[in-house]
């Protein structure tokens, strides 16, 4: 057999090897690309909370993806942080939002309902009612019973401009994402109780909001954080606002300034106006006909509606004819402070000196006379007078 040359096995030598390391390397670089694919539809189908927030998560104040609403000014960012604080952190995205079904972006949304806190919370209820877990899930209860106020309320109407919607949502007020209610009496729930002025105030009710900053109690309220200060909810309630126009509101709002001045709702109801509205009428002067309601300024103020400059005014809004001597009716007068009101004082133990003093002389008169006829009698006197007129 004739000897292959050495060179010629060398060069066969070399191009096998070459080939053999094309090929590995070939293999190599399809199976990193097939894995990469595979990543991406699992990737695709995958739906749990990281992924989401893999866009969502508000970092910034927006969204980091093109194309996103949050470019225009809306907020479509989540904080994870405040999520996994919040009373849904241990829920998926998913089982609230069955309308998302991809985790493309932008999403092709699904068929499935918009996350809905009523829906929700009802069958939740129902069910915690059927395991006779209501002792346990009581906060539950609480979230089913605003539902129920709720439904009555101003805000559960669809919207005058926008029909589809209603005038206020659950979470219009609550943002879901974040919504957690922190524990009575700690300095969390006082932080959150003081942002009620601007959860009503920023996006609806900015007219109200300015005027009740300026007012005694937003003063009270906004700068001095004194939760004892009307806010919002405590004359108009949170979740049974009713319309301002209705005569149920205008007579619960007087009885709503009531529980924090007492006093004051006192003195009214001693008057001809609170008797009135005590019956029932809401179209006398109430507390608000004379001080105001976003406004309200304490009386010593020269621009409060009852400051002695402003006071006929104010008056005369109802009692048209009013001159200055009207105003000299004091609407809280009472008979215990001689200091701030001396004639109604001395009036009030004028008529009290007056009762006694009747009830003083008739008793001491009867006494006497009593005495009188005793010792007559005693001494067996005559009296041919009496003897005359009882023939
Ligand atoms: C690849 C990025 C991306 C991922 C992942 C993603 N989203 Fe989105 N999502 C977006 C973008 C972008 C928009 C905004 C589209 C727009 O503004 O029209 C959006 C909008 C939304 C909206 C508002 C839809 C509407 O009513 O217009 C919801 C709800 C939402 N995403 C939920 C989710 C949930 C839940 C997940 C996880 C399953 C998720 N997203 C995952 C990018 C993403
Ligand atoms: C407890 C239920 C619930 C959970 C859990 C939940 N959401 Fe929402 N989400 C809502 C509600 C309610 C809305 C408001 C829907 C509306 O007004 O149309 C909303 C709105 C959104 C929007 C629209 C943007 C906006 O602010 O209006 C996005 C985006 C969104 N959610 C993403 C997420 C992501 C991401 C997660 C998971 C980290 C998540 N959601 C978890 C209930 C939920
Ligand atoms: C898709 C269903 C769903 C939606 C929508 C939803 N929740 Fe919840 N919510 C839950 C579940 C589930 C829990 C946890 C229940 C438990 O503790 O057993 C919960 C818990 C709560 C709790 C705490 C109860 C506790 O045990 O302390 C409150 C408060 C609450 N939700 C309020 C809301 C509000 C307000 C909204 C709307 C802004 C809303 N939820 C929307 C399902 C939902
Ligand atoms: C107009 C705004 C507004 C709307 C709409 C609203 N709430 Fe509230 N909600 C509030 C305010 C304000 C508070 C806080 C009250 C407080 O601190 O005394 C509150 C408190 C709560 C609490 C905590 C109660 C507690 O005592 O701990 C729950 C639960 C709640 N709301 C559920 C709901 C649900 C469910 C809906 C929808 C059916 C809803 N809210 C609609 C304003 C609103
Ligand atoms: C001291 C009680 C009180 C407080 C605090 C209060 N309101 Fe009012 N509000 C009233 C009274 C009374 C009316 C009805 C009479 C009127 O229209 O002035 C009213 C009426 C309204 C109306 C109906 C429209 C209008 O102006 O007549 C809106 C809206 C409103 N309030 C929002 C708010 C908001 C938002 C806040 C918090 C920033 C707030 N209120 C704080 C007593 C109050
Ligand atoms: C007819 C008008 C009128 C009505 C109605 C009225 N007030 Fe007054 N209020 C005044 C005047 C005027 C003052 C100034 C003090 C004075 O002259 O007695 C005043 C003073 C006050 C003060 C300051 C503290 C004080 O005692 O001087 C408070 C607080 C007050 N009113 C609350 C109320 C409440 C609460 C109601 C309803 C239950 C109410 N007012 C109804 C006219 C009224
Ligand atoms: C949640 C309790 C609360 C409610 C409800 C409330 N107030 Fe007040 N109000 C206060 C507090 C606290 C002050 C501040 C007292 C102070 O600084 O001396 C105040 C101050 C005032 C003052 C000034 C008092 C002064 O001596 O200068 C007037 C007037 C007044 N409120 C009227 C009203 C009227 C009218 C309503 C109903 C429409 C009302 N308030 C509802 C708590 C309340
Ligand atoms: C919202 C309207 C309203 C306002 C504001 C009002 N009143 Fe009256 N007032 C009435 C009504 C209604 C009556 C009952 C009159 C009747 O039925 O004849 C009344 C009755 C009275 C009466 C007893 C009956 C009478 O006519 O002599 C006095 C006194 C009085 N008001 C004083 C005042 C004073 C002072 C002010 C201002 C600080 C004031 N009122 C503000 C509506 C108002």
């Amino acid at each position: 057999m004739k000897r292959i040359p050495g060179s010629i096995k060398l060069v066969v030598i070399t191009f096998y090897c070459l080939a053999g390391l094309f090929a590995l390397i070939q293999t190599d670089a399809f199976a990193k690309d097939a894995s990469t694919q595979q990543g991406k539809a699992q990737q695709l189908s995958k739906l749990d909370n990281a992924t989401c927030l893999g866009c969502h998560e508000l970092s910034n104040g927006s969204l980091h993806v093109s194309g996103a609403k949050s470019e225009s000014g809306q907020p479509h960012g989540i904080s994870q942080e405040k999520f996994v604080k919040s009373v849904h952190n241990e829920m998926q995205c998913v089982t609230c939002h069955k309308e998302i079904t991809d985790a493309s972006s932008p999403h092709k949304l699904g068929p499935g309902p918009k996350p809905d806190c009523v829906a929700c919370h009802l069958e939740l209820w129902e069910t915690a009612k059927k395991e006779n877990l209501t002792n346990e899930k009581a906060r539950l209860g609480v979230v089913v019973r605003n539902v129920e106020t709720y439904k009555n309320s101003f805000h559960a109407r669809p919207n005058a401009d926008d029909k589809t919607r209603v005038n206020a949502a659950c979470d219009d007020c609550h943002n879901t994402h974040i919504f957690s209610v922190p524990p009575q009496g700690t300095t969390r729930r006082t932080d959150w109780h003081l942002t009620i002025p601007m959860v009503c105030g920023e996006n609806c009710h900015a007219d109200q909001l300015e005027e009740y900053a300026e007012s005694i109690h937003g003063k009270n309220v906004l700068e001095m954080r004194n939760l004892k200060a009307a806010d919002c909810t405590d004359c108009h309630t949170s979740h049974s606002i009713t319309s301002t126009l209705k005569n149920t509101f205008k007579l619960s709002i007087t009885e709503n300034c009531g529980t924090c001045h007492t006093e004051n709702l006192d003195t009214y109801r001693d008057t001809y106006h609170g008797q009135v509205n005590k019956l029932g009428y809401g179209y006398t002067a109430k507390c608000y006909d004379c001080h105001g309601s976003h406004g309200i300024l304490s009386p010593s103020d020269p621009k409060s509606k009852v400051h002695p400059n402003n006071r006929l005014k104010t008056c005369q809004k109802c009692h048209k004819e009013a001159t200055q001597g009207f105003v000299t009716f004091s609407p809280h007068a009472n008979t215990s402070s001689f200091e701030r009101y001396p004639q109604v004082w001395i009036v009030s133990r004028f008529m009290w000196s007056l009762l006694a003093g009747v009830f003083i002389f008739f008793w001491l008169h009867t006494g006497l006379w009593w005495y009188r006829e005793a010792q007559d009698r005693k001494a067996r006197k005559v009296h041919p007078e009496r003897r005359k007129e009882s023939k």
